[in-house]
């Protein structure tokens, strides 16, 4: 049985940054709605304007909506052994929906949460700039690119800040998580499915205990 294992946290607090070593290192593919919905939102029909207004505005986008995108991923064959989800679930439907999503593809649910205080998730989010060729996550304090704008791996390509990342846009994605995402905390303690790890160090750190919770069996 293989593992499916949801990295959750507050905006900001690294579960990109995780999901991409654990798909570099360990060969899970990382699966970030969040990703997934700005890339559907480039596309010129009313789903697409609907996506765009959800996401600027720092609110969620439906359950519904974000069940299918998450089914129709991890259908692919890439999948089989296991992938990581970065975003979701958030919300309790959400999570009741990844119940039935791991029964039927018999992989077992393990869910790592990143500790990082709110102090700290501004100045990460401030900071961040990303590659629109590859999705590469750099910050401007913590892990600047060797060329100011550039990416490391795509020269040509100029590094671009999200439109929810303005302070005001942070304030309600912050709520948003509070309300509606951290009480899935609670949900996978009581099944004894939650693993914590300290945010606030160097990603590498990070990735150690994340990489030990992945393995143990
Ligand atoms: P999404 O894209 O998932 O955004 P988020 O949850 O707000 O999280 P972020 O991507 O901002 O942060 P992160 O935890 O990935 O941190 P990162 O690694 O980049 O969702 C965006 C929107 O899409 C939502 O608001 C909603 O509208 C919609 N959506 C998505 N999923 C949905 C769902 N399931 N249901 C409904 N709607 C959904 O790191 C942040 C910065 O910190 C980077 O600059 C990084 O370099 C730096 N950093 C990372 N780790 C460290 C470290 N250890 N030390 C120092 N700096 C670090
Ligand atoms: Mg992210």
């Amino acid at each position: 049985m293989s593992k499916i294992i949801v990295l959750m946290g507050a905006p900001g607090a690294g579960k990109g940054t995780q999901a991409r070593l654990l798909q570099e290192r360990l060969h899970l593919p990382q699966i970030s709605t969040g990703d997934i919905l700005r890339a559907r939102a480039q596309q010129n029909d009313e789903l697409a304007k609907e996506i765009q207004e959800v996401q600027a505005a720092g609110k969620l986008a439906s359950d519904d909506l974000v069940g299918r995108v998450v089914r129709e991923r991890t259908s692919q064959p890439d999948c089989q052994n296991g992938y990581v989800l970065d975003g979701f679930p958030r919300t309790i439907a959400q999570a009741e929906m990844l119940e039935d999503l791991a029964a039927t593809q018999d992989e077992r649910v393990r869910a790592i949460f990143i500790d990082v205080p709110f102090g700290i998730l501004e100045k990460r989010i401030a900071g961040r700039l990303s590659c629109p060729i590859c999705g590469e996550i750099y910050n401007i304090y913590f892990k600047p690119p060797k060329l100011k704008n550039s990416c490391d791996r795509h020269p040509d390509a100029r590094l671009i800040q999200r439109v929810d990342d303005t302070p005001e846009k942070v304030q309600v994605r912050l709520e948003t998580y509070n309300r509606e995402t951290e009480p899935l905390l609670d949900y996978y303690q009581r099944t004894g499915r939650l693993h914590r790890v300290d945010g606030t160090r160097s990603p590498d750190e990070i990735y150690r205990d994340v990489e030990r919770i992945v393995n143990a069996s």
